[in-house]
C-alpha cells in the first residue's frame, strides 16, 4: 500500500490537459531559435572560459579537444533521450515532470529535489565566476571593487574546515543574480529577447577569437598532442583524457535546461528536440573548435590561469580584443545565469501544481503571466549562496545533481518504451535501447569519479528532501488521494 502510494503516477491525460488550458498559464512564445539559443545561453559559460585552461594544463594537454569530443558524445545520449521525453511530455517541470509521468512520485520529488542541485546552486556557481570576470573588466577601467565585497567570506580548507577570509559579501554576484531575477518576472519574451543579446555577444566574440586565433598557431603547441602519463592515474595520458572530460562536463550543463520551458513553446513536440539537439550540436562544434585553436596559440602547461581565452588573446597583442572577450565571458556568465534561475523557477511551479510543493508557489503574475512567486524565491536563495560560498564547492555539487537528473532520464525512456509502447512519440531516440542504457551507464560512471565529499553532500541534500517530501509533499500531492 506504502508502496503504491509512492508511486502513483500521474496520468498523461492531465498532461495534455494541463498543456492546452490557456487562461492563468504561461505564455507560448518561444519557436525552435528562441530555443536553440536558450540552449546556447546555458551552456557556454565559466566551463569554455575558465575550465578549459585547468583541463589542459593538469590533465589532458593539447587533447582536451578529445575530452570535448567524449564529453559531448555522452552527453549527446542523454540529450536525445531528453528530446524524446520532451516531445512526449511539453509541460514546463522538465525531468520532474518526465519522472513523475514514467516512475512515480517518489522518483519525480526526488528528481525534482535534485534539480535544485542543478539549477539554483548552477545559478550561483556561475554568478561567482560572473563576480570574477566582471570585476577584472571593471578594473580595466579603472573602477576598483575593493577585495571584502567582491570575494566569497567563506572558503573550505582541507584541513581546517570552513574559514573566514575577511570579505563581507560577493557583491557582484548577488547583483547579477538580482538583475536575472527582475528580468525573468517581468516576462518571458522580454527574458528571451536579451538571451538571445547576449548569446549573439559570445558566439560572436568565440568566432573571432577562431578566427584570428587560426592566424597565430604554432603547430609545435601541439606537440605531443597527447603528453605522456605522468605515473598519476588522470594526469595526462589517455587517463588524463577521461579526467579531462570529467572536468569539461560542467561545460555541457545546460542542453536539458531547454525542456523546462516545454510549456512556453510554440509547438513543443517538434520544436523541443531541435532546441534541445541543436543547441548541443553547436556547443559541441564551437569547444572542440575553440579548445583546439586555444591549445594551438598557447602551451598548453602555460594555461592554468582562471581566464585562458584572454590569456590567449593577449598573445596576439591585439588589446581590443582582450577586452572583447572579457565582455564576451561576462555576457556568456550572464545567460547561463539566466537560464538556469529559469528552469529553476519552472520546476518549483510544476511541483507546486502537483501539490507537492505550497500551492502559492504556482501562481502566475496576472500582467507578466510568470510564476513569480517561484521565480523571487530561488533568486533570494540563489543570491544568498552566491554571495557567501565559494565557486568550487557549489560547482561540484552542481556536476553530481546533474549526472543523477541524466540517470533518471534515461531509464525513464527505457522504462516508458516498455511500459506504455502505445503512447505518440514525435521524436525516437535513435539506436534504441542502445542510447538510453548507454546514457545512464555513462552518467553513473562520470558520478562515480566525483570525490566522496561531494556524494556525501548528495546524500544530506537528498536526505533533507525525502523529510519534506514525507511530511509534506505526500500529504498534499494532488495526485497521490
Ligand atoms: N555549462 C555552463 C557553463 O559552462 C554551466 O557555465
Amino acid at each position: 500500500m506504502f508502496l503504491k502510494r509512492l508511486l502513483v503516477k500521474k496520468p498523461i491525460a492531465e498532461l495534455e490537459k494541463e498543456t492546452e488550458e490557456k487562461e492563468h498559464t504561461l505564455r507560448r512564445v518561444l519557436g525552435p531559435l528562441n530555443l536553440i539559443s536558450l540552449g546556447i545561453g546555458a551552456i557556454i559559460g565559466a566551463g569554455i572560459f575558465v575550465l578549459t585552461g585547468q583541463a589542459a594544463a593538469q590533465y589532458a594537454g593539447p587533447a582536451v579537444v578529445v575530452s570535448f569530443i567524449l564529453s559531448g558524445i555522452s552527453c549527446a545520449l542523454t540529450a536525445l533521450c531528453y528530446a524524446e521525453m520532451a516531445s512526449m511530455v511539453p509541460v514546463a517541470g522538465s525531468a520532474y515532470t518526465y519522472a513523475y509521468v514514467t516512475l512515480g512520485e517518489f522518483f519525480a520529488w526526488v528528481i525534482g529535489w535534485d534539480l535544485i542541485l542543478e539549477y539554483l546552486f548552477g545559478a550561483s556557481t556561475v554568478a561567482v565566476g560572473w563576480s570574477g570576470y566582471m570585476v577584472s573588466l571593471l578594473k580595466d577601467f579603472g573602477i576598483l571593487i575593493p577585495d571584502w565585497l567582491s570575494n566569497s567570506p567563506l572558503v573550505l580548507d582541507p584541513d581546517l574546515g570552513w574559514v573566514k577570509t575577511g570579505a563581507v559579501i560577493n557583491l557582484p554576484a548577488v547583483l547579477v543574480i538580482l538583475g536575472a531575477t527582475f528580468l525573468l518576472v517581468l516576462g518571458i519574451r522580454e527574458s528571451a529577447f536579451i538571451n538571445n543579446l547576449v548569446v549573439f555577444i559570445k558566439i560572436l566574440v568565440l568566432l573571432l577569437f577562431i578566427i584570428i586565433g587560426v592566424f597565430f598557431i604554432n603547430p609545435q603547441n601541439w606537440s605531443p598532442f597527447i603528453p605522456s602519463n605522468n605515473g598519476a592515474f588522470g594526469h595526462f595520458g589517455w587517463s588524463g583524457i577521461l579526467r579531462g572530460a570529467g572536468v569539461i562536463f560542467f561545460a555541457y550543463i545546460g542542453f536539458d535546461a531547454v525542456s523546462t520551458a516545454a510549456q512556453e513553446t510554440l509547438n513543443p513536440q517538434r520544436n523541443m528536440p531541435v532546441g534541445i539537439l541543436g543547441s548541443l550540436g553547436v556547443s559541441t562544434l564551437l569547444y572542440v573548435v575553440v579548445s583546439m585553436v586555444l591549445t594551438g596559440m598557447v602551451r598548453y602547461d602555460r594555461l592554468l590561469v582562471p581566464d585562458p581565452i584572454a590569456v590567449a588573446v593577449d598573445s596576439t597583442g591585439y588589446i581590443w580584443l582582450s577586452f572583447f572577450v572579457k565582455v564576451g565571458a561576462v555576457a556568456g556568465l550572464s545567460s547561463v545565469i539566466l537560464v538556469m534561475l529559469l528552469g529553476q523557477s519552472r520546476i518549483f511551479y510544476s511541483m507546486a501544481r502537483d501539490g507537492l510543493m505550497p500551492k502559492k508557489f504556482a501562481l502566475v503574475h496576472p500582467v507578466f503571466r510568470t510564476p513569480y512567486i517561484t521565480t523571487v524565491i530561488t533568486g533570494v536563495v540563489a543570491a544568498f549562496l552566491a554571495g557567501i560560498f565559494p565557486i568550487g564547492i557549489l560547482g561540484e555539487l552542481v556536476s553530481i545533481g546533474t549526472l543523477l537528473a541524466f540517470v533518471i532520464v534515461s531509464i525513464g525512456v527505457l522504462v516508458l518504451r516498455y511500459t506504455n509502447p502505445e503512447l505518440r512519440r514525435p521524436f525516437k531516440t535513435p539506436l534504441f535501447p542502445l542510447v538510453p542504457v548507454l546514457g545512464a551507464a555513462i552518467s553513473l560512471l562520470q558520478m562515480l569519479s566525483l570525490p566522496l565529499g561531494t556524494w556525501l553532500r548528495l546524500i544530506i541534500w537528498m536526505f533533507i528532501g525525502f523529510l519534506i517530501y514525507f511530511f509534506y509533499g505526500s500529504r498534499h500531492s494532488l495526485h497521490g488521494r
